[in-house]
């Protein structure tokens, strides 16, 4: 059938293919989530061809409509739009939207589907799109504290139960997992992301995909994923949230790239562009990142959604003169679809017909999109995803509380132990719980909470009061406030700074308790998106009723919760036992109180730096030698601060169990490899405790000499492993080309002959190691 260009002869014909692709059998998409992310090849060449024979039938202003992203409520992250819903609805209806973000519900999603199908010309279904960040209603740890589990079947189990929920409520498309690495704790975001390292990073990043993508995106549980935010939006000067970014070429590829690279072989559907600007280019519109890395050299076929309004938002920059222009820069760089910032629908159509954009940009960004619909089943069924009884029934259940309880346990990192006063003995006569967070139940649900309800969190002091006897005494005193006044996810937080109100009580209960379980840190919209702190350290009041209830009774646990590395080195250096329990979701302190009172034997690890002082940051353990090192003749001249340690207060990989792990008989099967061989690396791990514990063995190298100057130290892999008591195991590493790769100074990913360390060990600082070599 010939397909003529007049209008009326288009829509016959679109009718009638259309009506073909929706009776279609349902097709299963198998999709390989290993190294590759190809789609097998039958399936993929019919969803091409559907595309494309939808394409025909589309006018231009269809076209771009694909590309437009609307929001659909106040649900905001940036300045509200000044279109009215009036306005949106008559878009939706004439097909001039392509994707709608917060609007949730089945009611909400069908009512905004239904007017899609039942009034535009091409009934293209919509893409709903939400912030899935760590968990949809029941709520897992926020991702960084996530990370520290080094577990990526808990990681992927989370996302999956967040897609499933989520599913369930009419989304089809995450806005996550968020890939950004950062070593800067002021940044406000850096509990949205995995933390410092690029390896854990890519794994995590890996397994967060496959657990929202599943084996099949056309499932009804699972959901299209978004890798973001492209790129090193985690660098951004002094931790500043959106603040401008000068990065190098080394630092981004082999530093920030990995995840989002690690993203598409995964087959990520999506990806977000960033709202930072790279050495004077807006990220939104970097074509040499958008087009020629991502599309190009990676060769990857999903699509990318700008962030909110930053289309726009680069006359601010001062990039562009208005929004015409904006859209000119973004189509061009790659930028498929525009979120929120009307620039696409001011600009694309006329720049079309000035000759100024070629028309075959929209085409490649529609087909992009478009592809992704077919993947999800939308145009077989476009209100798959709204089932009432699903919605009734598969959100917030028992085992999904069951499965976050579980996951918080595992990311929670013991970071000092001293004295063995953990873990506490159920038969304690009288426990105070101190402090604001201990028996907050909204906080531990963390920032980008989903569709959480507030205060759901189950709270310290009631996790406690459930894991013991009743014959126990649980007493709580508030100690100071933290957050003062509203909690808004758009509004800043009033924080304490100055009323010490509270702690003559505390200090009061502390004396006649025999364990005191002290929590301080920071409350849920202290971290998240638009919340950079300079300071990183307690607040005031925080610190005084710390150093007033120590003094009263030095049988204190201290218990963190917080979104952020935060410098705690008094802290450190006075209380036997921390714990790190970041904001760890719906069943917060059921999962504390597990690890508490040993019932789950701490494992996790730190993902990030905790820093002595704010002055360090940016810090990371992967750093570079320098020329001055040390000072072997007692100088001042190395590189160095003179007031504080250059180390962590606590490292990368950090953390403890209640038992004890030792290392021993490192082994290489062979002193050195060439291209297409392999060495392994073994070492003994043994239980040398009383208590059956998990074990993240890392693995780092160092390549000595590069054509650039290589980190001291690079996380290369890992195994989490499980000892009882006295047993001991045999761990392998294999090392090949592919791990040795980095961009080198041939601008190109690859392996250099010479020679390496390798160190294997409980966290990033050990010194266990031996050598090998390699000849390309
Ligand atoms: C954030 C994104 C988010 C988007 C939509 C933006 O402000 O940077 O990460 O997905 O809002 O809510």
């Amino acid at each position: 059938m010939k397909i003529v260009t007049k209008y009326g002869s288009k829509h016959i014909i679109s009718t009638i293919i259309l009506g073909f692709l929706f009776v279609l059998p349902k097709i299963s998409f198998s999709q390989n989530l290993g190294t590759t992310h190809t789609l097998d090849i039958k399936t993929s060449e019919i969803i091409e061809k559907k595309v494309d024979s939808v394409l025909l039938l589309m006018t231009l202003k269809e076209k771009i409509g694909q590309l437009v992203l609307y929001n659909g409520s106040w649900d905001v992250t940036g300045p509200p739009s000044d279109v009215g819903n009036k306005e949106k609805y008559q878009k939706l209806k004439n097909g001039e939207v392509g994707a709608m973000l917060n609007a949730t519900s089945v009611a909400g999603t069908k009512e905004l589907q239904r007017t899609v199908i039942e009034n535009s010309r091409l009934k293209i279904p919509l893409l709903f799109g939400y912030d899935v960040i760590h968990g949809f209603k029941t709520i897992f740890p926020i991702p960084l504290g996530e990370s520290a589990s080094w577990d990526l079947e808990a990681i992927k189990l989370s996302s999956s139960i967040a897609a499933k929920e989520a599913t369930a409520s009419g989304i089809n498309w995450a806005f996550g997992p968020m890939v950004d690495i950062s070593r800067d704790a002021r940044w406000g975001r850096i509990m949205e992301g995995s933390g410092e390292d690029p390896f854990l990073g890519s794994k995590i990043a890996v397994a967060r995909i496959k657990g929202f993508q599943g084996d099949d995106l056309s499932s009804n549980h699972t959901l299209a994923a978004c890798a973001k935010h492209f790129a090193a939006y985690g660098f951004a000067e002094g931790g500043r949230d959106y603040n401008t970014v000068s990065i190098g070429a080394y630092e981004l590829h082999n530093t920030v790239l990995p995840p989002f690279k690690a993203a598409v072989e995964a087959g990520v559907a999506s990806m977000m562009s960033a709202f930072n600007e790279i050495d004077g280019i807006p990220a939104t519109a970097h074509k040499e990142l958008l087009r020629d890395v991502l599309k190009n050299d990676w060769n990857w076929n999903g699509f990318i959604v700008s962030d909110w309004a930053s289309i726009a938002e680069m006359i601010f920059h001062g990039y562009v003169g208005d929004k015409v222009q904006a859209a000119e820069r973004a189509i061009i760089a790659g930028n498929d679809m525009d979120m929120e910032g009307r620039a696409y629908e001011a600009g694309l159509e006329q720049l079309v017909k000035a000759g100024r954009v070629d028309e075959k940009l929209i085409d490649d960004a529609a087909k992009r999109i478009l592809r992704i619909k077919f993947r999800l089943g939308l145009f077989e069924d476009p209100y798959r995803y709204c089932n009432e009884e699903r919605e009734k029934k598969e959100i917030y259940t028992k085992e999904h509380l069951e499965a976050s309880r579980d996951v918080a346990r595992k990311s929670i990192v013991l970071l000092k132990n001293d004295t063995n006063v953990l873990p506490l003995k159920k038969d304690v006569k009288h426990i105070a719980v101190i402090g604001s967070l201990g028996a907050d139940k909204d906080s531990p649900i963390g920032s980008w909470r989903g569709m959480a309800t507030p205060n759901s969190a189950v709270s310290l002091l009631e996790g406690i009061k459930l894991a013991v006897d009743k014959t126990v005494k649980v007493s709580y005193a508030k100690g100071v406030a933290l957050g003062m006044g509203d909690r808004s996810f758009v509004r800043e937080l009033k924080v304490n700074r100055d009323d010490f109100t509270g702690i003559k009580e505390a200090v009061a209960l502390a004396k006649s308790a025999e364990i005191v379980l002290l929590t301080l840190g920071e409350e849920a919209f202290q971290s998240g998106e638009g919340r950079s702190q300079v300071s990183i350290e307690l607040t005031k009041p925080q610190q005084r009723l710390f150093d007033a209830v120590y003094a009263a009774n030095k049988n204190i646990v201290v218990i963190l919760m917080n979104g952020r590395p935060l410098a705690i080195s008094d802290i450190a250096e006075k209380v036997p036992s921390i714990l790190e329990t970041w904001h760890l979701g719906s069943e917060s302190g059921n999962a504390i109180a597990d690890v508490l009172f040993g019932d789950y034997n701490p494992s996790g690890k730190l993902p990030v730096s905790f820093p002595r002082n704010v002055g360090q940051v940016p810090l990371y353990y992967n750093v570079k030698n320098t020329g001055r090192p040390s000072n072997p003749d007692g100088m001042v001249f190395w590189s160095h601060y003179t007031d504080e340690k250059n180390e962590a207060l606590f490292p990368f990989g950090h953390g403890l169990s209640y038992t004890t792990f030792k290392y021993k008989d490192l082994q290489i099967s062979a002193p050195s490899f060439s291209t297409g061989g392999n060495i392994i690396v073994s070492v003994t791990v043994e239980n040398t405790g009383k208590l059956k514990g998990k074990e993240v063995v890392q693995l780092y190298l160092r390549d000595l000499i590069g054509s650039l100057t290589r980190p001291v130290k690079e996380l290369k892999g890992f195994e989490l492993i499980e000892l009882t008591a006295g047993e001991s195991k045999v761990v392998t590493f294999t090392i090949n080309e592919e791990i040795i790769k980095y961009y080198t100074a041939n601008k190109k990913w690859e392996a250099e002959s010479g020679d390496f360390t390798v160190f294997v060990g409980g966290s990033s600082q050990t010194s266990l190691q031996t050598d090998f070599s390699f000849k390309k």
